[in-house]
């Protein structure tokens, strides 16, 4: 049985004290809620991550995951942050290649897979993010854009690289637009993305990467896509940036999975 996850990406949105109050209220919403059988995951800018990390401690069974990397190890790169920076932060998760970072700051299959290889050399566990536009789901494009997606991503990894990665399929025209994909139209890219590893990787592996969705969850619509058999949690956006919206989720993805 995979372990649902389920994560909020801040994106560029929080202050240090706004993230205090977001984790103080979640924690309020949560205190009844045992959270032994699922990763519940926020993902602050990195300018949080610190602040966020020291109040998380490790008691809350609350983690953390920055939303981007740097390949390289260290050196003259202006303005980037690096795995060990990270790790340093208390991230145990980060969040690659999401559909804002390649459309608006250019980042390809190639940069992406270099990210994948330096998150888990410095024992961090990628979330991969794959998904296409509408242009390409109107064009019948979704599995040959998705398949490519996945294929070049983890190109290189071995069996047990890639076990500790998470893939989230995240269709570009539902993100930030209100407009999720149905349970089915999800279940179905899931289902794909995990033939795809079954054939990679043989069966073992495919079964136990988890494979989360992300385009406008909310509270409402969490149970119907989470019940869903290959899908395994939500990378949560807009409705992450309230505490009580995303314990909604939360609690929604536990009832639902056990
Ligand atoms: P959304 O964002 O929930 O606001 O659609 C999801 C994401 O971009 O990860």
């Amino acid at each position: 049985m995979r372990r649902p996850i389920v994560i909020a990406n801040w994106k560029m949105n929080k202050t240090v004290s706004e993230a205090l109050q977001f984790v103080e209220e979640c924690r309020k919403g949560l205190k009844e809620v045992s959270l032994d059988s699922v990763d519940v995951i926020l993902s602050p800018p990195f300018t949080a991550l610190k602040a966020v990390s020291d109040t998380i401690g490790r008691s809350d069974n609350l983690y953390l995951a920055a939303q981007n990397l740097f390949w390289e190890e260290k050196g003259a790169y202006t303005g980037e942050v690096s795995a060990a920076m990270l790790s340093d932060c208390g991230c145990k998760y980060v969040i690659i290649g999401h559909s804002e970072r390649r459309q608006h700051f250019g980042e390809t299959d190639e940069g992406i897979n270099k990210k994948i290889k330096r998150a888990l050399y410095g024992n961090m566990k990628p979330v991969f993010c794959v998904g296409e536009t509408l242009q390409q789901r109107d064009d019948e494009q979704t599995f040959k854009v998705v398949g490519s997606q996945v294929e070049k991503g983890i190109d290189g990894l071995s069996e047990e690289a890639i076990s500790s990665a998470i893939i989230a399929y995240e269709p570009v025209w539902a993100i930030g637009t209100g407009r999720n994909a149905t349970p089915e139209q999800a279940e179905e890219v899931h289902g794909f993305i995990r033939s795809h590893l079954r054939e990679t990787y043989g069966r073992s592996v495919a079964e136990t990467v988890r494979i989360l969705y992300g385009g406008s969850v909310t509270p409402e619509n969490i149970r119907a896509l989470i019940k869903e058999p290959d899908i395994d949690g939500a990378l949560v956006g807009g409705a992450s940036l309230n505490a009580d919206s995303f314990v909604r989720i939360v609690v929604g993805a536990i009832n639902t999975k056990h």
